[in-house]
């Protein structure tokens, strides 16, 4: 009997012993749920790409860098000139003195104010002979490119190897734009035939 009394009390001492009220686990439940979503909508996924102030990979990825015309034009010119021109003049702009194909880099061509001649070679071809940085070419004719190509697609291309800075200190012409491109067409739709430089030099007077 006396034990029994004892066991009664001392289940009196347990609940009475002062404990967190189980309400506390279930704050701290919720408060750990919380922090999870909390975590999972603004760290990013722990993505080591994604950091203040932009909350998830999402963002990063819908963040629009503003491109200068210029450098709009220059990327879409060097794409046209990988899938066309670089088969003949090299990526580098060099070309290639054995198989005929004089350099884009550094020629006197290509740096002048007007585009007027280079729209023209680039439409109708061109065939030698031609002096370019000092050497002459002439061996092998340049095909008519304009058929494949826009007016924009023109005007980009010789944006790329006008500025092109990897080509040397003198490519830095502002860009050529559709409407120049198409008023030189205009000018020599006429013609079919390849271009001679000597033609071209008599054509544009004013380009040098
Ligand atoms: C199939 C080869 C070939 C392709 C493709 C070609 N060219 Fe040419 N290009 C030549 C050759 C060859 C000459 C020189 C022709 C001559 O000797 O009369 C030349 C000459 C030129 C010239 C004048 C000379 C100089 O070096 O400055 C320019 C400018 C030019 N090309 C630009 C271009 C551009 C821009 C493209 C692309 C849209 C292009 N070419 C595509 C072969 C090519």
């Amino acid at each position: 009997m006396a034990a029994k009394k004892q066991e009664k009390s001392m289940d009196k001492t347990s609940s009475n012993v002062g404990g967190p009220s189980p309400w506390v686990y279930v704050l701290m439940l919720f408060l750990v749920y919380w922090g999870i979503n909390y975590l999972d909508g603004n760290s990013g996924g722990f993505n080591a790409k994604v950091y203040a102030p932009h909350k998830n990979a999402t963002a990063v990825a819908n963040l629009k860098v503003q491109k200068s015309p210029e450098d709009l034009a220059f990327e879409d010119g060097a794409r046209v000139y990988r899938g066309i021109c670089a088969a003949c003049h090299q990526p580098n702009g060099k070309g290639s003195d054995n198989a005929g194909y004089p350099p884009l880099a550094g020629s006197e061509w290509v740096l002048t104010e007007s585009p007027d001649r280079v729209i023209a070679i680039i439409n109708n071809g061109l065939q030698g002979p031609i002096e370019v940085a000092g050497k002459t070419y002439g061996q092998v004719a340049m095909p008519a490119q304009g058929g494949a190509l826009s007016d924009e697609d023109i005007a980009n291309v010789m944006s790329y190897i006008r500025r092109n800075s990897d080509w040397g200190d003198g490519h830095n012409y502002s860009i050529i734009t559709a409407e120049q491109v198409s008023e030189v067409r205009a000018k020599i739709a006429d013609r079919t035939s390849a271009w001679t430089a000597e033609e071209l030099i008599n054509q544009f007077p004013d380009s040098q």
